[in-house]
């Protein structure tokens, strides 16, 4: 690998968090049972993703979320990690000052993207990396509010899908 640290800009560089951890599972309900039940987390909100066709919930914890992901049909790619693999770990958000930035930097670098921009997602702009290129582990990002990819995918302000309980 070339260090190429020194010329890239800081705000391409740098990766600021851990924004949240994902969980697959078969059932939100169900899922809350051990991570809200047994563990008290609270609850922040159950909300489904229509586009992604799965429903999730966010667990605040200090500064990072667990995320409950799960699928709404057997079309998706979460539905078919669910069918192969069972419940368990799918992947790790990091936060960035830049998302098309970032993937084009990555992508120079030779990482396989799953998202070549920035798309939509539950709480802004995020795109994922190929677990091919991140050894093993699905990698996702997100950028921090008020960055480049939110005045271009929300020109009229960011809407959060509609959360069907809060908590
Ligand atoms: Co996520």
């Amino acid at each position: 690998m070339i260090d190429r640290i020194g010329t890239i800009p800081e705000h391409v560089r740098r990766i600021g968090r851990i924004h949240h951890v994902a969980v697959v599972v078969r059932e939100i309900e169900s899922a809350l049972e051990f991570w809200r039940d047994d563990l008290g987390l609270a609850v922040g909100a159950v909300q489904p993703i229509p586009s992604d066709r799965v429903v999730i919930a966010f667990l605040p914890l200090g500064d990072v979320k667990v995320e409950l992901v799960a699928p709404t049909d057997d079309t998706t790619g979460v539905a078919r990690f669910l069918a192969s693999r069972g419940e368990g770990f799918h992947h790790i958000c990091l936060e960035v000052d830049d998302i098309a930035a970032a993937l084009t930097r990555l992508a120079i670098d030779g990482v396989e993207l799953i998202d070549s921009a920035p798309r939509p997602g539950a709480e802004g702009p995020v795109a994922f990396l190929h677990p091919r290129s991140c050894h093993g582990v699905l990698v996702e990002l997100i950028e921090v509010p008020g960055g480049p990819s939110w005045r271009s995918l929300y020109p009229s302000g960011f809407v959060a899908p509609d959360a069907i309980r809060q908590v």
